[in-house]
C-alpha cells in the first residue's frame, strides 16, 4: 500500500477505473491508525491525538488495483463551520456521488457503540446500496467480558460477518478486515470482467 494523493476539492479526485473502499468515522475513532495496520506501517497515516485535524480525503492505492479511501473524521467535539463546510464540499458529494465507490467501513468506537453524527452515518449506510464493514475499534480497551457483549451485539445489530471486533494496537480483527476488503474489491474486478 502506497500514499497517492491528498484530495482537498472534487475536482482532484483521481481518474476513474479502480474500485473505491472508504473509511469512515468519527474524528480520533481510529481511521488512519486501521491504514497504518494494514500497510503494516507506523506512520504512513496521520494519526493524532488532537482529533478533527484532517481537512482532506488521502486516497492510497494497493496492489495498483483498488483504493482505500481515508476520510476526515466528523463531529468530535461541538461542529464547526470549518466541519460543516468540508462535509458539504467534500465528503458528502464524494460519498453520494462517487462511482467508483465500491465499499465503505465504517468505524465505531467499541466503548461506546454509535454516538453522535454516527446515528445519521448508519442511517445513510442502511438506505445506501453499497456493502458496508462496520468496525469496532480500540476493542484492546475493553474487558474479555465486555467483548463478548459487544460480538454478540453486534452480530443482532450487524448481522453475522458484517461486523468485526478491532484492534490497531493488538491487531485483534485485523486479518477479518483484510478479507473484506479483498473480497470487496475482487468483486467489483468480477463484475467488470463479466
Ligand atoms: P481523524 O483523522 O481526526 O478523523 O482521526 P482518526 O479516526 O484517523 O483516528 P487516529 O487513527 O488518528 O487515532 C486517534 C487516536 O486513537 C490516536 O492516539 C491512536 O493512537 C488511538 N487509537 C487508534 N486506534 C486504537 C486502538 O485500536 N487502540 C488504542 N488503544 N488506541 C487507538
Ligand atoms: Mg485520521
Amino acid at each position: 500500500m502506497a500514499f497517492f494523493r491528498s484530495v482537498f476539492t472534487l475536482r482532484d479526485l483521481p481518474d476513474a477505473g479502480r474500485p473505491e473502499i472508504c473509511l469512515s468515522g468519527r474524528s480520533n475513532v481510529g481511521k488512519s491508525s486501521l491504514i497504518n495496520r494494514l500497510a503494516n506501517r507506523k506512520d504512513l497515516a496521520k494519526t493524532s491525538r488532537n482529533p478533527g485535524k484532517t481537512r482532506s480525503i488521502n486516497f492510497y492505492l494497493c496492489q495498483e488495483r483498488y483504493f482505500l479511501v481515508d476520510l476526515p473524521g466528523y463531529g468530535y467535539a461541538q461542529v464547526s463551520k470549518t466541519e460543516k463546510n468540508l462535509f458539504a464540499k467534500l465528503v458528502n458529494p464524494y460519498l453520494e456521488k462517487r462511482s467508483e465507490l465500491k465499499g465503505i467501513i465504517q468505524l465505531i468506537d467499541a466503548r461506546h457503540g454509535p454516538v453522535g453524527g454516527d446515528g445519521l452515518m448508519l442511517e445513510w449506510i442502511r438506505k445506501w446500496n453499497v456493502k458496508a464493514l462496520y468496525v469496532f475499534t480500540k476493542a484492546d480497551k475493553l474487558s474479555a467480558h465486555d467483548r463478548a457483549v459487544m460480538q454478540k451485539t453486534c452480530e443482532k445489530e450487524y448481522g453475522m460477518g458484517n461486523a468485526v471486533l478491532f484492534s490497531a494496537q493488538s491487531g485483534m480483527g485485523l486479518r477479518t478486515v483484510e478479507a473484506w476488503i479483498l473480497e470487496t474489491a475482487r468483486q467489483v474486478e468480477d463484475d467488470r470482467a463479466r
